[in-house]
């Protein structure tokens, strides 16, 4: 049975998503209603004055990420690394990076956070480690096929497996690299210095459990699987998705369900429809895949003024085993991938968001969701707005609710890595350590820098995205049918609007996107539901209510409607603010920054 709570103010909308739902025949379905705020603790917040993030500045800065009124916290690799690939190239899978505090300050996080009502995610990085790892160092000196060599994969002539593509185009020119120590080559499908693991040796997936069990044991909600589509090589094939790696995912889920059945495995498997879906299983292996072959097709939509690819990839991708969620994104760590569409796709992609070189990496673009906009505060809002209206979890990536932006200049992905800007003080407030000893520079662009971009000042102005971003968020949580209903297109006769209903028996609500740069009217066909009356979530406003005849709709340039399809009896009869709407919710302590201010102007 699912239970509705009234809308709560934005400040205890946290503990408002985990009361809302209660789900007594799946308890453990809290992620379809989650929305996950990924963020890195380097990157956060500094409380050592060093220069770098750390766990203690992480857990000071929870609230900002309670009152977004996100749910769940994604951290990106905080583990011992030489950080060569910023922590995916892990040489202690069972430790806290020293830079970043120690193992009690990540338990005092994780105590800090779920006391808040956050459950925490963490990464499990095991297609590969850092060529640093002891294993590694063990393996390159024992002997030929001994089962410690034999926890990496090795070659005499590197010529095996010649099928699987290079996914590092930029910086790397074979999967095979050459191991004077070992007098042999070893198999990588990321940068040379992280050699895979090898999955046939049993001994390496022993390892992987008691990994999986040490961060369990510390209270960990969730793991995201880094590159899973790469687990197990054989010859003549791509050495992607292959049958062997499904067992190896099947044999975690297994480890993590007898541990703590509440935990959730989270796919990073960068591929086509057809092969992604599959890393859902029966239910039986990730609870969850990010969509990534709906990301690139929002930000072509938008691009071409035409919501077909995106009505097409979701129709193509909405059937999925019951206990299973895709996670949806816009933008993250990495660069905006445009691996899995076609050639002409990607050259229409760079030549809208990306013309110069320096822009793009790999087969991506790697840029910020603001740049890629170039700032338009209409095309972020759109482009949230669809996140969150989609079938899916939304992850938000950190920055991105305050529209920051990235820094070209700086090497691999390093430019949309950088500090967190919260004020207009030194270093964004992000540290108080010299400029010269941080982890990156933070962004000082006039338009994007943290003088006019950060999180203090947008607390204070109302029409902040910040605060926009706090309004979406709170109307979300308080629709269950955003999390877990059905969603069905609904053809406009005019390609620039989308429209789709997304439905629960209890609650049905119609979203409405219009694409373009300019204003599009549509007769909508809403028979179905006639007699109901569409209400604005966002203003409670009340519409013209539906008849026979299909639905006349208006809208502005590049703007959205979510109306709630109410029947006759549930509808105001004047427009008023209605549940988990209504008003724009006001910052708890905005008024008060602002008065101590005052006071403090005041008193010179
Ligand atoms: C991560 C990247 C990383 C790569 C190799 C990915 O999928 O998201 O940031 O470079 O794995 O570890």
């Amino acid at each position: 049975m699912t239970v509705h709570t009234s809308g709560a103010s934005a400040a205890s909308s946290r503990t408002h998503i985990a009361r809302r739902t209660v789900d007594s025949e799946h308890p453990t379905y809290w992620y379809k209603d989650a929305i996950i705020y990924q963020l890195h603790v380097r990157s956060f917040f500094d409380s050592s004055c060093d220069g770098i993030g750390d766990f203690k500045g992480l857990t000071q800065k929870l609230d900002h990420i309670v009152d977004l009124g996100v749910s769940a916290v994604w951290l990106l690799p905080f583990f011992p690394s030489p950080l060569r690939d910023d922590g995916y190239d892990i040489s202690d899978y069972c430790g806290v990076n020293p830079d970043y505090g120690t193992l009690d300050d990540f338990r005092g996080f994780v105590e800090a956070a779920h006391a808040k009502g956050l459950r925490i995610l963490v990464e499990l990085v095991v297609n590969h480690t850092s060529d640093q790892h002891p294993w590694f160092q063990r393996a390159r000196r024992a002997p030929k096929g001994s089962p410690e060599r034999d926890f990496y994969v090795w070659s005499d002539t590197g010529h095996e497996y010649e099928d699987a593509r290079i996914i590092f185009l930029d910086s790397e020119t074979s999967n095979w690299a050459w191991d004077p120590v070992a007098r042999a080559y070893y198999w990588h499908r990321f940068y040379s210095h992280q050699p895979d693991l090898n999955f046939d040796n049993p001994l390496v997936m022993r390892e992987v459990k008691t990994i999986l069990n040490f961060w369990l044991d510390l209270g960990v909600d969730g793991f995201r699987l880094d590159a899973v589509p790469y687990l197990v090589e054989r010859e003549n094939t791509t050495g992607e998705n292959l049958d062997e790696t499904h067992s190896v995912l099947k044999a975690i889920r297994a480890e993590i369900e007898a541990r703590n059945p509440d935990c959730i495995l989270l796919a990073e498997a960068n591929q086509m429809p057809k092969d992604t879906i599959p890393y859902f299983g029966q239910g039986d292996e990730c609870h969850m895949a990010f969509h990534f072959p709906l990301m690139p097709r929002l930000f072509m939509a938008l691009a071409k003024e035409d919501g077909a690819p995106i009505a097409q990839v979701v129709e193509d991708t909405m059937r999925l085993p019951e206990p299973c969620q895709w996670a949806l994104f816009l933008r993250n760590h990495d660069e905006l991938t445009l691996e899995m569409v076609t050639e002409e796709e990607r050259e229409d992609m760079w030549q809208f968001y990306a013309t110069h070189r320096r822009l793009r990496i790999n087969l991506g673009i790697r840029r910020r969701l603001a740049s890629l906009v170039d700032g338009d505060r209409k095309r972020i809002e759109l482009l949230n707005a669809l996140l969150l209206s989609m079938p899916g979890t939304p992850v938000i990536y950190y920055g991105d609710e305050i529209g920051m932006s990235d820094n070209p200049f700086l090497g691999d992905r390093d430019g949309v890595r950088t500090p967190m800007q919260w004020s207009p003080d030194r270093n964004g407030g992000f540290s108080c350590a010299p400029s010269v000893s941080l982890y990156l520079p933070p962004v000082v662009d006039p338009l994007f820098g943290y003088e006019a971009v950060n999180v203090e000042t947008q607390r204070e102005i109302r029409s902040s995205l910040l605060n926009w971003m706090r309004w979406l968020i709170e109307v979300r949580n308080a629709h269950a049918c955003f999390g877990r209903g059905d969603i069905r297109f609904i053809a406009s006769g005019n390609s620039r609007l989308l429209a789709y209903t997304r439905c629960l028996p209890e609650e049905k609500v119609l979203c409405v996107v219009n694409l373009s740069e300019t204003a599009q009217a549509a007769n909508v066909d809403l028979s179905e539901h006639e007699g109901r009356v569409p209400v604005d979530l966002f203003g409670g406003c009340r519409f013209p209510p539906i008849g026979a005849l299909p639905y006349q709709l208006t809208l502005p340039g590049r703007s959205f409607y979510w109306l709630r399809l109410s029947s006759q009896d549930e509808a105001p009869t004047v427009c008023e603010p209605c549940e988990g709407g209504g008003t724009k919710p006001e910052l708890p302590d905005a008024q008060a920054t602002r008065q101590t201010r005052a006071e403090a102007r005041r008193q010179g």
